[in-house]
């Protein structure tokens, strides 16, 4: 075992959404401790500013990507660029890209309703959130395997465990069928990857392989005063997370600390998930 068991200077770690809110604080730490980081993102301005932050310190260890993970083809183009330039494959995965839906106020339909969603909206959703970190994991999970070494984290959510409390997003004067929801494709992808977590963690455990969930709660980001005191009564440290109280516990997942952990589902959401 090595002296600092959550050194990370041996490794390269593939961030998909990388470029994003937690991507970039992820992104950050790592680097920090040692990784070679490699970013895929779909959003090429958000890459550029992250390779601009990091890229004169971090000399030859961040590489960013501009990578649809819903198409394969930009994946395995990636993958042979990647290996070009460093001459391996990222021995560690992390499936941290999804997309935010916005509440769309333009028209008086909810879309984000169920009884409003579009499969169109539906297909998308589930091919960033599901199937992108479903063929990243097989994509990459190959040469893990194959090297008898790895490890593949799939960022789910508080709300891959519970159901969404519709009643933070409700405003007054709105009819039940006007009200803003948390849309069923979160709670779906949600759900989902911590399914694709066990399977992978079982699929590849023989092969040196681990896999692990890790379900945060949300992030404060200027949210407003309604929502903030509506979300305290739910969360036990009546609080939602600080943009950085996720750092260390990616360093975790991503280290030989967590050496024996395959297939579990870590919670941190202040006590959210527990009542
Ligand atoms: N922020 C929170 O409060 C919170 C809470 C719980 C879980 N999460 C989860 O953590 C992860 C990161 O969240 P975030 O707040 O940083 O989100 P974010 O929207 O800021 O970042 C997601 C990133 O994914 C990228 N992306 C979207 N589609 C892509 C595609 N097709 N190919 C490649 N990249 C694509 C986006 O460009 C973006 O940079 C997500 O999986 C999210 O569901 C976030």
């Amino acid at each position: 075992m090595k002296k600092n068991i959550f050194c990370l200077d041996s490794d390269v770690i593939l961030l998909t959404g990388g470029a994003g809110l937690l991507g970039s604080q992820y992104t950050e730490v790592l680097l920090e401790s040692g990784a070679t980081v490699v970013v895929f993102d779909i959003n090429a301005e958000s890459l550029n500013t992250l390779e601009n932050r990091f890229s004169n310190m971090y000399k030859n260890k961040i590489f960013t990507y501009k990578v649809d993970i819903t198409k394969e083809s930009d994946i395995l183009n990636a993958k042979d660029e990647i290996f070009n330039k460093i001459n391996k494959y990222p021995n560690v995965l992390i499936n941290n890209a999804a997309i935010d839906p916005k509440f769309d106020n333009s028209s008086n339909i909810n879309k984000s309703r169920l009884e409003n969603f579009s499969i169109d909206q539906w297909n998308l959703e589930i091919s960033v959130g599901l199937t992108g970190a479903m063929l990243c994991s097989k994509i990459f999970g190959i040469e893990m395997a194959k090297n008898n070494k790895g490890v593949i984290i799939n960022v789910s959510s508080d709300l891959g465990v519970i159901a969404p409390d519709q009643r933070l997003y409700k405003k007054e004067n709105l009819s039940d069928f006007e009200q803003d929801v948390k849309p069923v494709t979160y709670s779906v992808i949600k759900h989902g990857i911590i399914g694709l977590t066990k399977y992978i963690a079982s699929y590849w455990a023989d092969k040196g392989v681990r896999c692990n969930a890790f379900a945060p709660g949300g992030v404060f980001n200027n949210h407003s005063k309604d929502f903030l005191d509506k979300i305290e009564e739910l969360i036990p440290m009546k609080r939602m997370a600080n943009i950085d109280e996720y750092n260390a516990t990616i360093i975790y997942l991503c280290s030989e600390a967590s050496s024996y952990m395959n297939g579990a589902i870590l919670n941190m959401d202040g006590g959210r998930t527990i009542i």
